[in-house]
């Protein structure tokens, strides 16, 4: 099978001398798709965070029960930014097994993710994929975008998914007015999913290690009032924003891990 002209070019531009979110996240996951820049980094912050790929598996599987969520109240149009490298489950099979007919448009600014586009390119014949390599710290850059345009009607409601990505957003980058652009370009009945990594549970000593692990302060760690005031304006789907172990646990595997273990906040919200 020949490469699209644009996989090619991604490749060009993957550097693999550092570390890459998509790639570690690829790593704790236990995927092949990283290399040994992804694993140092990887393995440092699990020094500090033991728990760390244990989150990385539950955040799946909150996307995953979050997007179900989604598909059973009737959502069809999925943005999901921050796509990161394909994995089980990804969104458009989640929602394309309650309706084959839904439609996914994944974002990521990693070429890597790019070079992965065509395994998220699977939908069902009623249904569509899109893949857009842009950045979510240039929000107008997504909503103009002609595939988002052409796979997504914006007068009908939206499942925007944030997993695990808005602490990739410094503050000087301002991750609230991005978040209020996207919401203020969808319908009501739209809803967003979102995650956030968390440190409120860890010692001092390991915040400590954590902070050296990420010398440029790309990753941003907030608490859970943090990333609530984050989606303040929203209405909150019960529970509210809680561990993601913890959000509609009773379609999880049981037993269900301990909060601090899993350090990441997760919540569903409507938008009026
Ligand atoms: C931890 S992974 C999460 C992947 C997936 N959302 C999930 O929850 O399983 C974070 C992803 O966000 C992407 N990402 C980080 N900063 C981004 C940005 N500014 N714009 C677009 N994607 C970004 C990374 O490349 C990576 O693929």
């Amino acid at each position: 099978m020949t490469s699209r002209p644009d996989e090619v070019s991604a490749r060009s531009r993957i550097d693999t001398t550092v570390a890459h979110p998509a790639r570690r996240y690829n790593y704790w996951l236990g995927g092949k798709d990283n290399f040994a820049a992804d694993r140092a980094s990887g393995d440092a912050i699990a020094a500090a965070m033991p728990g760390v790929r244990l989150m990385a598996i539950e955040n799946r599987l909150f996307l995953g029960r979050a997007v179900r969520y989604l598909a059973r109240q009737g959502i069809r149009q999925f943005l999901d930014i921050g796509t990161g490298i394909p994995a089980p489950d990804n969104t458009h099979e989640v929602a394309q097994r309650v309706d084959p007919a839904s439609r996914t448009v994944y974002v990521d600014n990693d070429p890597i993710v790019l070079s992965h586009a065509r395994a998220l390119m699977t939908s069902t014949p009623q249904g569509a994929t899109a893949y857009i390599d842009a950045d979510l710290r240039d929000p107008d850059s997504i909503l103009t975008h002609g595939d988002l345009d052409r796979a997504l009607d914006l007068t009908r409601p939206v499942g925007l998914i944030l997993a695990c990505v808005l602490h990739f957003i410094r503050d000087d980058e301002d991750p609230q007015g991005i978040l209020d652009r996207l919401v203020a370009a969808l319908p009501s009945g739209s809803h967003v999913v979102a995650s956030h990594a968390t440190w409120e549970y860890l010692p001092a000593e390991a915040i400590e290690k954590l902070v050296a692990a990420n010398p440029d302060g790309r990753f941003v760690a907030r608490t859970g009032v943090q990333f609530g005031t984050m989606l303040s304006g929203l209405d909150l789907v019960e529970p509210g924003v809680v561990s993601i172990s913890r959000w509609h646990a009773d379609e999880a595997p049981q037993p269900r891990p301990p909060v601090e273990d899993v350090a990441c906040f997760g919540a569903v919200a409507r938008i009026a």
